[in-house]
Formats: C-alpha cells, structure tokens, sequence
C-alpha cells in the first residue's frame, strides 16, 4: 500500500499528515529532520495499544532519552490536574524548549498530551500518532488541544498545530467495532457538512470501513476526512467563525456527554452521532432540511445501526440537564444556544444564523428526541 501525504500548509503552520499502513516507519527519519534539536522524547501512551506497535515506535525513537507515561484514557484524564501532573513530572526529567513530545493513542490521550506540550515551557514540539479511527480523521488534525472542567467538556485548552502526525492503519485492526463507529460518526459528520459526492459514496462502503474489510478504501475516506476538516480550519483557524461548522451535531454531544458525566455508557462518537440526528431532526422541523434530507439520514443511521434514540440513554427528566450543559458551550457568547443545522446533504446553516433560548430549546428537545 502506497503511504499518503496530506501537506498541511497555512500562515501559521507547516507540516505533514501520513496515512498507511507501515507509515510509522518513518517516524525516525521525520523526527530527526523536523525536531533537529530534541535530545529528549516524553512518549505518551495509551495502554491500550498493542504491544507490537509500542515496541516500533520506542524503536524509531531509540537514539533519545525515553521519559515513558501510559495512561488508561477516559475523559477524566482530559483534566487540569492531571495535565499539571504530567507537566511536573516532564519538568523533573528537565525537558527542554527544544524537546518534543510525542502521542500514541486516540483522541483523549492526543488531547491531553498536546495540551501539556502546549504549555510545557510555553511550548514545545508535539508529534500525534493516532490511534483510533475518531483520532486519524479528525481530533489529531487542526491543532485543537484541551481537557475537560467539571463544568462542561473541554472548557480549557489551546491551539497548538502538531510538527507532525502520522496515521498507521495497523493501529486499527486492534480497535473495537464500538471505537470503529465513533470514528464514523466524524466522517460522517465531514460528509454532511460538506460533501455529499462523500455521503454517496460512504453510503456504498460503510460495511467495508466498519467491518474493516478494505484498508485502500479506509485510507483513501481518512485523508477525504482530513482533507475535509482541514478546509475549515485553513480558513480559520483559532475558531472565530467558519470552522465553527465543524460543530455539527457538537453542542447536543457535549451536553449529553455532560449530562451523562463523561461515563463509558456514551462515548465521544456516541455522543456525536445522536446528536447529529437531533441536529438534522431540528433542521426538518425549522423548515431549513427537506423531508428528503431528513429521510436519507435517518435510513443511513438504520442501515448501519447507528445510535439514534436519545431516549435509549436519558429519561424525559433528564433531557433539561443536557439543554443547561448545552448553554455553557465556549461557542455560545449570551444566554443563547448557537447551533449549526443542516440545510441539505454537504451544506449547513452559517455560524451564528441559528440560536435558541434555553427555554425554546428544552421544548424543542422532547419533541426531537
Ligand atoms: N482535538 C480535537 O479537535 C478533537 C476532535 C474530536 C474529538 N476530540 C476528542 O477525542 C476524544 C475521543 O477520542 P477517541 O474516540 O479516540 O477515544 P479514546 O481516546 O478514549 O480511545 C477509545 C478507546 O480505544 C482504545 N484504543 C486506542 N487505540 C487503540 C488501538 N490501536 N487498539 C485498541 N484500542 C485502542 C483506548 O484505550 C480507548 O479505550 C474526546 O475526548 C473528544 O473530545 C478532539
């Protein structure tokens, strides 16, 4: 398999995204020429990955000093005691400005770990090697780093564009069915907001990307992924406005995953994939999708059996909690819930167009959910 390139170029940033199989092994050969300086690594695990992988990737990065942490991600990790943990302990080892700091995991560890590298001496090199399907197609992309406060998800964080991230496919075949649909859900969520000729054909390979039947096809829907989010995030990068579309389905996710206290019993992509629904069914209802839209989306969440009933997870008496979740979203600047809709298959409502009271929007979601 040939190993894609994805150049990521902008007034701010320079670097590279690979995708393949095999790709890590060019993590030695980029490191030395990206990271000319770095004496030291701090290599930050998920423990989840596979031993064999681990044992390459500490191999590529043999000619530095190793300082090694693994973690069992879940969302309470993306936390500031924890990041300022990990900070004390890479400040003990005495990494330098020029030293670099490098992920392998899914979205959590990645976000964490380029939080720290973030302010780590007021930054220093970060290097992602994503893990899981959610992190190659689209959290290890776009430079967005941060952990979670008690009061919603990912309230404090950074942008912070990585020197480099390289997307092994071997990585996948480890990777449950449940952690291979949370990656769909942002792929599907790139298709939505911006390319139906995506949706069609994702409604043709969606057995071959989850079943991981076909890792041509797997390759080739990432890089459109990435290619996808980084066509927002070019055009804005620090999110004052278009990228704000990437948030597709994003405000209802945070809110439930809130509301449901980060648990396992929904993750991320979980999260997301309800509440693109819950985006589209409001989008039919505002008079802004077509019955059409609405129909299409809904058979494609049947097909592939994709989450789709909020009320599988919350009681009607809970439903209010995610709505007082929803309101304290960074993206909202008053009292109002600002939320991006669907206007038909590749094309969403402009950032900012579509707000409702906190009122309004608690009524609406007992009748959407
Ligand atoms: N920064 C961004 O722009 C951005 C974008 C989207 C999502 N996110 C964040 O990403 C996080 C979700 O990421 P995620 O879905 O990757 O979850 P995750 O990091 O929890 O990983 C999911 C599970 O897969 C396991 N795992 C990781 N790699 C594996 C492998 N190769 N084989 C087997 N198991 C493996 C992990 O241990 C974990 O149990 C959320 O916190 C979300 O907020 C960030």
């Amino acid at each position: 398999m040939k190993i894609s390139k994805i150049r990521v170029k902008n007034k701010n940033t320079d670097y590279s995204i690979f995708i393949g199989n095999k790709s890590l092994n060019l993590l030695k050969k980029q490191v030395k020429k990206l990271c000319p300086k770095t004496k030291k690594v701090g290599l930050i695990f998920d423990r989840k990955i596979p031993g064999k992988y681990k044992k390459k990737i500490k191999k590529q990065l043999s000619n530095y000093k190793l300082h090694i942490y693994e973690y069992q991600p879940n969302e309470n990790l993306k936390s500031f005691s924890k990041a300022n943990n990990l900070v004390e302990k890479l400040l003990k080892n005495n990494l330098s400005r020029n030293d670099t700091i490098v992920a392998a995991g899914g979205g959590i560890i990645g976000d964490f770990a380029g939080f720290v590298a973030s302010i780590l001496k007021r930054g220093v090199n970060f290097i992602n090697l994503p893990s899981t399907l959610l992190a190659q197609v689209d959290s290890s992309v776009g430079g967005k780093t941060g952990v979670n406060s008690k009061k919603g998800k990912n309230l404090i964080g950074s942008f912070h564009q990585p020197r480099l991230v390289i997307s092994e496919l071997g990585l996948l075949k480890s990777l449950s069915k449940r952690n291979m649909v949370c990656g769909f859900a942002e792929i599907l969520k790139h298709s939505l907001i911006h390319d139906k000729v995506f949706f069609k054909s994702l409604t043709k390979n969606s057995k071959k990307i989850l079943e991981k039947l076909d890792f041509e096809i797997i390759k080739k829907t990432i890089s459109r992924s990435c290619k996808i989010k980084l066509f927002f995030v070019n055009q804005d990068e620090k999110e004052k406005n278009k990228r704000m579309v990437l948030n597709f389905g994003h405000t209802f996710a945070h809110g439930i995953e809130a509301a449901n206290n980060y648990s396992r019993k929904i993750n991320h992509g979980e999260a997301v994939l309800l509440g693109m629904i819950l985006a589209t069914r409001l989008s039919f209802k505002k008079k802004v999708c077509s019955q059409d839209t609405l129909d299409k989306i809904e058979n494609f969440y049947k097909t592939n059996n994709l989450p789709k009933n909020l009320k599988n997870y919350f009681s009607s008496n809970h439903l209010n909690k995610i709505v007082n979740f929803m309101q304290i979203d960074k993206k909202n600047y008053d009292n109002k819930i600002n939320l991006i809709l669907l206007k038909k298959i590749g094309k969403t409502t402009i950032p900012g167009k579509f707000r409702l009271s906190l009122k309004d929007m608690k009524a609406e979601l007992r009748k959407i959910s």
